[in-house]
């Protein structure tokens, strides 16, 4: 604190006092004004962690709770909860002359930024040396007690074992096994809000989506997603984990920053019913968005058809056909293929400014 003086009027006492907090200017300095128990606080409205407006939150107790993910800052010393007292905002004097409510702009205590430990997925995308690496996503829904067959899991296990034929490292990842929340929509609140590594796996340890996010950004050089058909689209679990990956999608947004780099991707399409070019073209959209490249016939895929219910006779075929099973063996060669190209000319740029949907600038 120093012993400048610029104060500035904010408003009657009554008026002030009426909301118990809330963002204001005070000229140029963005203020959280909070009102508890007879006393006015002010600290900066500007969140330590990225930035949050901290006036928008709520209070609990005499801590403001940031709206955007949750970290907490004395309405009136700015100090952080007990047991992150090292992370400070600014506070500012206060005081009160003929009714009007009056912030010291000229006086606020330091911000101090105590160090955090990065959370392991935000080192630096870089392809580790070695053997090809292919990374299979099952995400049909199934009850594991009492598994059954599925067509997408089928054809992507032969998938996986011609990628280990061809002599690359595999890894399946069956979404089902996985316990991840769905998305809280952090990037409804505000882009920035919306992080990399994503909110939710930075705030619960327990969230096991980690896997996924590790071998699309780390590990891997080509993905296959498999799935069913589920209604016309793909399985719900597809999505809980497509809107998840809206922090890798939202780095391009909001930083310019391509995580996803030299990696190829891929798809099996199984269904009862139709649907095909539907649940393949917003899987094609969706991951060119995240910055994957596909080689030629990025997707195999099987359908019985709109007439016909018996699916015991789907699974029949599925299981019996020589030429799906080849058919997703050589989707996996052509992955490969073309990771393999990708890797040895490194052309792919960290950064395209205004690249995909974001042509136009945010
Ligand atoms: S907790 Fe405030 S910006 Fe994340």
């Amino acid at each position: 604190m120093t012993d400048k003086e610029e104060w500035i009027d904010i408003g009657s006492t009554e008026e002030v006092a009426s909301i118990p907090l809330k963002s204001c200017k005070a000229g140029t300095t963005a203020l959280a004004i909070s009102f508890k128990d007879g006393q006015f606080g002010a600290v900066s409205n500007i969140c330590n962690h990225v930035g949050g407006p901290l006036g928008d939150g709520r209070l609990d107790g005499d801590y403001i709770i940031c709206p955007w993910h949750g970290w907490k800052f004395h309405r009136r010393t700015g100090v952080g909860e007990p047991g992150f007292e090292q992370d400070r905002v600014p506070a500012f004097p206060v005081k009160v002359e003929s009714g009007r409510v009056l912030i010291n702009v000229a006086a606020p205590s330091r911000r101090v930024k105590a160090p955090h430990r990065p959370h392991p997925l935000s080192r630096k995308p870089e392809r580790a040396p070695g053997s090809l690496r292919l990374v299979g996503i099952s995400t049909t829904v199934m009850d594991t007690a009492n598994p059954r067959f599925s067509g997408s899991d089928y054809l992507l296990d032969h998938s996986l074992k011609a990628a280990s034929e061809l002599g690359a490292d595999t890894r399946l990842i069956r979404l089902n096994d996985l316990k991840f929340r769905a998305c809280e929509g952090y990037y409804s609140k505000a882009a920035q809000a919306c992080t990399w590594p994503c909110s939710i796996t930075q705030m619960d340890a327990s969230d096991e989506l980690d896997r996924v996010y590790d071998a699309f950004v780390h590990w891997a050089d080509a993905v296959i997603v498999a799935s069913p058909i589920r209604w016309g689209t793909a399985s719900s679990l597809y999505f809980k984990m497509v809107e998840r990956m809206n922090c890798v999608q939202n780095q391009i947004t909001i930083a310019n920053r391509i995580l996803i780099r030299n990696k190829v991707a891929g798809f099996i399409i199984v269904g009862g019913q139709d649907n095909i070019q539907m649940v393949a073209g917003q899987m094609l959209g969706f991951f060119a968005e995240l910055g994957f490249i596909f080689p030629q016939f990025p997707f195999i895929a099987h359908s019985r058809g709109w007439s016909h219910e018996d699916m015991e006779n789907n699974v029949a075929m599925v299981r019996n056909s020589k030429e799906l099973a080849e058919g997703a063996g050589m989707l996996a060669k052509r992955l490969l293929d073309l990771a393999t190209r990708l890797i040895a000319q490194d052309e792919a740029p960290a950064s395209i400014e205004r690249g995909g949907r974001k042509a136009h600038r945010v």
